[in-house]
C-alpha cells in the first residue's frame, strides 16, 4: 500500500520524454505468484527535456531487466520511491522487465486480483503500476499484445482487442493471445481469466460489419444477462444514430464481478462491471436496477469514443471523459424513454442527485473545480463534481448551440484528437470553433469551484406592458482561489400569464415574439432583460429543465408556488415549485417541534394539501411523474435547505408530515394502491415501473398514518409479489416504519436471498435505513450484529457500501446518536477497511466531511472522530487526504 503524501499540481504537467509504441505482456497466472513479462519498444520523443525514462511501480517484486536483449547493468537504472528510472534512453530501445505479483493478497482491488478465484484487473487510475513497471500515465499510449498462461481449470482467458490464438501448452496449461489494434493508455488495459459462462449475440453495424457481443458472468447467471445484452445493442445503435459513432471492434465484451470498488470500467473492448450493473431478472433486480443497468451499460459503451479513442492528457482532465460520457449516458437513457413525462422524471431524479450530493460536496472541504488544480490521491477525485457537475457543464454547450451544434462540436473534437490524449480546453475550443462562438468566458466553469447563485427579480409595468427580469450572479469565494468571476450561464425561462398559460416571449427591440421558452445568456454580475407586450399579470418560470448547475433565488409567495406547481407547462419546473412547497411545509413542522416537541396538532396548509391531491389524481400526468414529485423531499435534500442540520428533528418532522398527509388523503392513496397494482408476469417497462412507484408511494403514506389496511397490504406484497420490486418495496416500508412484522420479513428474506449476492446487498441496505423501535435494540447495534453475520463480508465493497455507507450517509438520527455510538462505529470500520482497501475506506470516510453544518452537540463529536482518525499513523494516502481536508 502506498503512503505517498505528495500533492500533485495541474500546473506541473510535463510531457513524457519517451513513447512506448508497443508492449508485449506475458502473464503466468498463479494466484499467489503471478509472473509478468513485459517487453516495451521505447522511442525517445522529439524535443524531450531529458533522456530519463521514468516508470512507475507499486507492490511489485522485480525479477529481471533486459535492455535490447542484454541483462541490464545496475548503473543503467535507479529505483526510488515507487519509480524505476532508466538514466539514458537516447535511441529506440527494447526493454524487457519481469516482475512477480501476488493477486491473491490484493484486497485493494486495484491491479490484478482474485474474485471468487477468477483473475480480474482494475487499472484506472493507477492500477497498472501494480502489475508491472510502466510509465503509468494516461498520455502514454501503446499498442498491446497480451499472452495469458493459466491453469487448465481456467475456462475463459480474455484481454483487450482481438483473439489471435488460443490452445493448450505442452505442460497442459492453457494459453490465449490477444492483440488490441488501438493504441491505449495503460489504465484501459484489462485481463480476465477463470470460470465464466457467456451470453453471445451479434450486431450489424452501420458500416456493414458485424460485431460479436459477449457478456461473461459466473455460472448460474446465464439467464440474467438478457436485459444487459438488450441495453448494449440499444447503446450501440443510439451512438450510430445520434452521433454517427460506430463500434470500431470485431468483438465487444462485458464481464461481471461481485468484487469491484466502483460501478464499471470502460477497458477497451473488455468492459468490467460490478455485477449489480449487469445481472437482472424478476428475482434479483428492481425497476430501478433495470434502469441503472441501462445507464451504466450505455455509459461504459459510450466511453469507447469519449475516453478510449480520445483519452485524457492527465488526471486533472478526468471530467473531459467523465462529464462528457455521463452527459451522453443521460441523453441515451432519456431517448430510451418514450413519453415526455417519463423523460422529465429522469431529469428530475438526476437533478435531485446533483443537489443532494454534489452541491454539498461543492460547499464543503472537498470542493474542487470540475478540473481540479491539485490532488494527493487521484482516486479521491472520482466525484459527483467531476462526473455530474461535469455533465451539466457539457449539457450547457448543447443548451447554447442546440443538438446539431453540439453534434458538430463533438465531431470536431473527435476528428482533432482521435488516437491521442486531450484536455478540457481542447474540448471547449473544438466546440467553440465548430459553432463560431467565443467561449473564453465559459472556461471559468472548469476552473471555479462552488455552486453559483443567481438571484432574480422581476417587475411588471402594467401600463407599458413590459416585464423586466434582473439577474444578479454571485459566486462564493473559496480559500486559496482567486476572486470568482461572473460565469457564462444559459438560463432557460418562460412566462406564465394569470390564466397559467405560457406567453410568447418578445424582447425589447425584436419585431416578433420568439417561442415560449428562451435561453437568456448571462455573462455579467448584473443584467436586465425587458419583455414587451406583456398585457396580463406575468409570473416567471425560471431555470426550466435545470439549464445550468446553479442555485436560483427568486422570492416567490406560497400562492405563486402553488400556481406554478399547478400550471407550469415545464414539467420540470412544476416539480421544482412543488418541492419548494414541500420544504416550506416541513419547515413549519420543524418550527413546531422546536417549540412543543409535538407536531401532532399541526397540519400542512390547505393549499399544499389541495395541490398534492390534485396532482395525485391528475390522470394526465404519468404515474411515474406523480410518484416522483409527491415523494417527500429526501432528508438529505432537507438538510440542504437548513442552516443547521438537526437529524432527529428533521426525521420527526418528516414522519409527522407523512402521517398527516396519509390521514388526509387516505381515500386517494387507497385508490392508487388498487389501480396501480400491476397484474400478470413481471416485465420491466418504464410505464409499469411508474405505476409500481406510485403504488408504493401511496402505501408508504398510508403506513405512515398507521392505516391497518396499508400494513396488511404491505405484508401481502411481500408474501405474494412475483417480483423483487414488490417484495423489496414492501420490506423497506416495513423496516423503515418499524412495523412489528418486519423481523419476520427480514428472517424470511435472509433465507430466501442467501445465495444471491445482489439480494444480500439489498437486504443489508434496507436494514441500514431502519428506524429504531422503542424498547428494542438501537439500529447502530443492529448494524454491528449484521457485520458479524456470515452473509456480510467487510472485504466486499458492495457489502460495505450497502450496509455501512448507506447507514453513515442516510441513517439520519440512527447514525447521528447523541451517545456517539454511530461515530464510534464509523471510526472502527473506516480504520479497519483502510488497512486493506484505501479506496473504499476513503469513500466511506467522506460521510462525515460536512460535520461543520450539524448541530453543535453532534458536530463536536464528528470533529473528534475525524481528528482521531487523522491522528493515526499509517493511514493510506487516500484516507489521509479526506480526513485532513475535513478538519483543516
Ligand atoms: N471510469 C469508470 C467509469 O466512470 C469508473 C472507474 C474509475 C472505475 C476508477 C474503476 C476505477 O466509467
Ligand atoms: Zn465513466
Amino acid at each position: 500500500m502506498s503512503n505517498r503524501q505528495t500533492v500533485v499540481y495541474r500546473k506541473d504537467y510535463k510531457a513524457p520524454n519517451h513513447d512506448v509504441e508497443t508492449i508485449n505482456l506475458v502473464f503466468d497466472l498463479i494466484p499467489d505468484r503471478t509472473i509478468v513479462t513485459s517487453t516495451m519498444h521505447v522511442v525517445p520523443r522529439e524535443g524531450r527535456e531529458s533522456d530519463e525514462f521514468e516508470l512507475n511501480g507499486e507492490s511489485l517484486q522485480l525479477v529481471s531487466i533486459k535492455i535490447n536483449g542484454q541483462p541490464s547493468l545496475t548503473n543503467q537504472y535507479a529505483m526510488n520511491a515507487g519509480k524505476l528510472i532508466f538514466h539514458s534512453i537516447k535511441e529506440p530501445t527494447d526493454i524487457e522487465i519481469v516482475t512477480r505479483i501476488n493477486p491473491k493478497a490484493n484486497l485493494e482491488l486495484s491491479g490484478l486480483y482474485l474474485s471468487n478465484n477468477n483473475f480480474i484487473t482494475q487499472c484506472e487510475a493507477e492500477g497498472f503500476r501494480r502489475i508491472t513497471y510502466f510509465p503509468n500515465r494516461p498520455d502514454v499510449l501503446a499498442k498491446y499484445t497480451v499472452t495469458l498462461h493459466a491453469p487448465k481449470e481456467c475456462k475463459v482467458l480474455l484481454s483487450n482487442g482481438n483473439l489471435v490464438d488460443q490452445g493448450v501448452l505442452p505442460d497442459g496449461r492453457k494459453y490465449a493471445i490477444w492483440h488490441d489494434p488501438f493504441p491505449k493508455p495503460s489504465y484501459l488495459f484489462a485481463l480476465v481469466a477463470g470460470n465464466f459462462t457467456v451470453n453471445e449475440d451479434k450486431i450489424e453495424l452501420n458500416n456493414d460489419k458485424t460485431a460479436l457481443l459477449q457478456i461473461y458472468t459466473e455460472p448460474g447467471n446465464e439467464n440474467k444477462t438478457v436485459h444487459a445484452m438488450d441495453c448494449l445493442k440499444k447503446a450501440i445503435r443510439w451512438d450510430e444514430v445520434r452521433y454517427g459513432l460506430t463500434l470500431d471492434l470485431e468483438r465487444f465484451m462485458i464481464v461481471a464481478t461481485n468484487d469491484f470498488n466502483m460501478g464499471a470500467m470502460e477497458n477497451k473492448g473488455l468492459n468490467i462491471f460490478n455485477a449489480k450493473y449487469v445481472l437482472a431478472d424478476d428475482g434479483v433486480a428492481t425497476d430501478s436496477d433495470y434502469a441503472a443497468i441501462e445507464s451504466v451499460i450505455g455509459h461504459e459503451y459510450f466511453h469507447n469514443w469519449t475516453g478510449d479513442r480520445v483519452t485524457c492528457r492527465d488526471w486533472f482532465q478526468l471530467s473531459l471523459k467523465e462529464g462528457l460520457t455521463v452527459f451522453r449516458e443521460q441523453e441515451f437513457a432519456s431517448d430510451m424513454l418514450g413519453s415526455e413525462s417519463a423523460k422529465v422524471v429522469k431529469r428530475i431524479k438526476d437533478v435531485r442527485a446533483l443537489r443532494t450530493a454534489q452541491f454539498p460536496e461543492d460547499s464543503g472541504p472537498m470542493a474542487h473545480p470540475i478540473r481540479p488544480d491539485s490532488y494527493s490521491e487521484i482516486n479521491n477525485f472520482y466525484t459527483m463534481t467531476v462526473y455530474e457537475k461535469g455533465a451539466e457543464v457539457v449539457r450547457m454547450y448543447q443548451t447554447m448551440f442546440g443538438k446539431e451544434g453540439f453534434k458538430k462540436g463533438l465531431a470536431e473534437y473527435l476528428r482533432r484528437y482521435d488516437g491521442s490524449a486531450a484536455t478540457c480546453d481542447d474540448f471547449r475550443t473544438a466546440m467553440a470553433e465548430a459553432n463560431d462562438a467565443d467561449l473564453s468566458q465559459f472556461a471559468l466553469w472548469y476552473s471555479q469551484a462552488g455552486t453559483p447563485r443567481v438571484s432574480v427579480k422581476t417587475q411588471w409595468d402594467e401600463s407599458k406592458k413590459t416585464f423586466t427580469i434582473t439577474t444578479r450572479q454571485s459566486n462564493r469565494t473559496l480559500p486559496g482561489q482567486p476572486k470568482p468571476q461572473p460565469l457564462m450561464i444559459p438560463l432557460a425561462v418562460g412566462v406564465l400569464n394569470d390564466k397559467g398559460e405560457d406567453i410568447p416571449l418578445q424582447l425589447e427591440g425584436e419585431p416578433l415574439p420568439v417561442g415560449t421558452t428562451r435561453v437568456l445568456l448571462l455573462n455579467q454580475d448584473v443584467q436586465t432583460w425587458t419583455l414587451v407586450n406583456v398585457d396580463r399579470r406575468p409570473l416567471l418560470s425560471l431555470g426550466r429543465g435545470f439549464s445550468a448547475p446553479v442555485i436560483c433565488d427568486m422570492d416567490l409567495t406560497r400562492d405563486q408556488l402553488v400556481f406554478l406547481a399547478k400550471n407550469d407547462s415545464d414539467l420540470f419546473n412544476r416539480a421544482e415549485a412543488f418541492e419548494k412547497l414541500s420544504i416550506l411545509a416541513i419547515d413549519a413542522f420543524i418550527q413546531e417541534l422546536r417549540k412543543t416537541q409535538n407536531a401532532n396538532s399541526l397540519s400542512p396548509m390547505e393549499a399544499y394539501l389541495a395541490t398534492f391531491e390534485e396532482i395525485l389524481n391528475d390522470e394526465r400526468l404519468s404515474p411515474a411523474y406523480r410518484a416522483e414529485i409527491l415523494k417527500l423531499p429526501s432528508e438529505q435534500a432537507i438538510y440542504e435547505s437548513q442552516i443547521i442540520i438537526e437529524p432527529a428533528l428533521i426525521r420527526a418532522a418528516c414522519q409527522a408530515m407523512q402521517k398527516k398527509i396519509g390521514q388526509r388523503l387516505k381515500t386517494s392513496f387507497e385508490d392508487k394502491v388498487k389501480t396501480c397494482t400491476t397484474e400478470g408476469i413481471y416485465k420491466y417497462d418504464p410505464d409499469l415501473a411508474g405505476k409500481r412507484a406510485l403504488k408504493f408511494l401511496s402505501l408508504s403514506y398510508l403506513v405512515a398514518s398507521g392505516n391497518p389496511k396499508g400494513v396488511q397490504q404491505t405484508r401481502n406484497f411481500f408474501e405474494k409479489g412475483n417480483n423483487i420490486t414488490d417484495k423489496l418495496g414492501a420490506l423497506s416500508i416495513a423496516v423503515h416504519s418499524g412495523l412489528p412484522i418486519r423481523q419476520e420479513m427480514l428472517n424470511k428474506s435472509s433465507i430466501a436471498w442467501a445465495t444471491e449476492p445482489l439480494l444480500i446487498n439489498k437486504w443489508l441496505e434496507v436494514q441500514a435505513l431502519a428506524t429504531s423501535v422503542h424498547g428494542e435494540m438501537p439500529v447502530v447495534n443492529k448494524i454491528r450484529s449484521l457485520m458479524m453475520d456470515p452473509l456480510f463480508s467487510i472485504k466486499n465493497p458492495n457489502n460495505v457500501y450497502s450496509l455501512l455507507r448507506t447507514f453513515f450517509a442516510k441513517g439520519g438520527p440512527e447514525f447521528h446518536t447523541l451517545d456517539g455510538s454511530g461515530y464510534q462505529l464509523w471510526i472502527e470500520t473506516v480504520l479497519n477497511i483502510d488497512s486493506f482497501n484505501p479506496q473504499v475506506s476513503a469513500r466511506l470516510a467522506r460521510t462525515l466531511e460536512n460535520w461543520r453544518r450539524y448541530e453543535p452537540r453532534l458536530s463536536s463529536m464528528m470533529y473528534k472522530a475525524l481528528r482521531y482518525v487523522s491522528q493515526q499513523k499509517n493511514l493510506s494516502a487516500d484516507l489521509r487526504e479526506i480526513v485532513d481536508k475535513a478538519i483543516n
